[in-house]
């Protein structure tokens, strides 16, 4: 984390877990153990039809709250979609967008970047996922699969708008397998995606754009992966369905920085 030059996000990411009813039960045991000091942001992306549940909920609080996914039009026969407007009026502040398990649905780079640009136009923050699979980290190509996912899907964003950008790094291997990656790792990755972002824009914007690790993130290793100078923060699968959990999380997140 760097404080100083980019805020620190923690995101859950719900992925096709709990109903509108346990999502109220869990906003209700949340909000009950939510310190009262300065925080990192919060991010609680979850099942489309548990957003309205999620944002009531959290309306007085600094948790934000996200989708999953969003279709890139405006709007139109695409039955069973969601538009970026409809996740803005229902309240919605994130969007996760690329993640590994809507890629191995089919989502391609084109539709990642479409997305991320409508996400924008919007108004929503963009949570852009990239990572590799263990036999692309076997064969020594993950920073060029990396540096290639990342300029395909923020083709297009301008100057102005890339600091609204999220980077979310995700390596396959480690979701939801338990294997997190090493803090060393995860670090030269995250690094890594700066200093694309700087070739592709500058290095005050490369600087100011908050790159999350995920991948089995949980209550016992995150401080050390946020102490990365490059990990600014998580998205986190099993561990945000806890309140507990994910609260522990987010006080890793407010140790203090060098
Ligand atoms: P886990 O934390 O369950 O490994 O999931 C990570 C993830 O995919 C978050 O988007």
């Amino acid at each position: 984390m760097n404080r100083k030059y980019r805020k620190t996000i923690i995101a859950g990411n719900w992925k096709m877990n709990k109903t509108p009813s346990e999502t109220k039960e869990f906003m209700t045991a949340f909000k009950g153990m939510m310190p009262k000091g300065r925080w990192c942001d919060v991010a609680l992306c979850v099942p489309a039809v548990c957003i309205p549940a999620a944002v009531r909920a959290m309306r007085e609080t600094r948790v934000g709250i996200g989708a999953e996914n969003c279709n890139a039009n405006a709007s139109g026969a695409y039955t069973g979609e969601i538009a970026t407007n409809m996740l803005v009026d229902a309240g919605c502040k994130y969007v996760i967008i690329g993640h590994s398990e809507r890629r191995a649905m089919g989502e391609t780079d084109a539709d990642v970047n479409a997305k991320v640009l409508a996400a924008l136009e919007a108004g929503l923050i963009p949570i852009m996922c990239c990572g590799e699979t263990l036999e692309q980290r076997e064969s020594g190509i993950t920073s060029e699969w990396i540096a290639m996912q990342i300029k395909a899907g923020l083709q297009g964003v301008s100057e102005d708008k890339i600091r609204k950008v999220v980077i979310a790094y995700e390596p396959i291997w480690a979701i939801g397998t338990g294997k997190t990656a090493t803090p060393d790792q995860a670090e030269e990755v995250c690094e890594h995606i700066r200093t694309v972002v700087r070739k592709l824009y500058s290095s005050k914007n490369a600087r100011a754009i908050s790159i999350l690790y995920g991948g089995s993130m949980n209550e016992k290793n995150a401080f050390e992966l946020l102490a990365q100078p490059d990990i600014d923060g998580g998205l986190i699968g099993g561990a945000s369905l806890v309140p507990e959990k994910f609260l522990q999380i987010i006080n890793a997140a407010n140790q203090p920085t060098a």
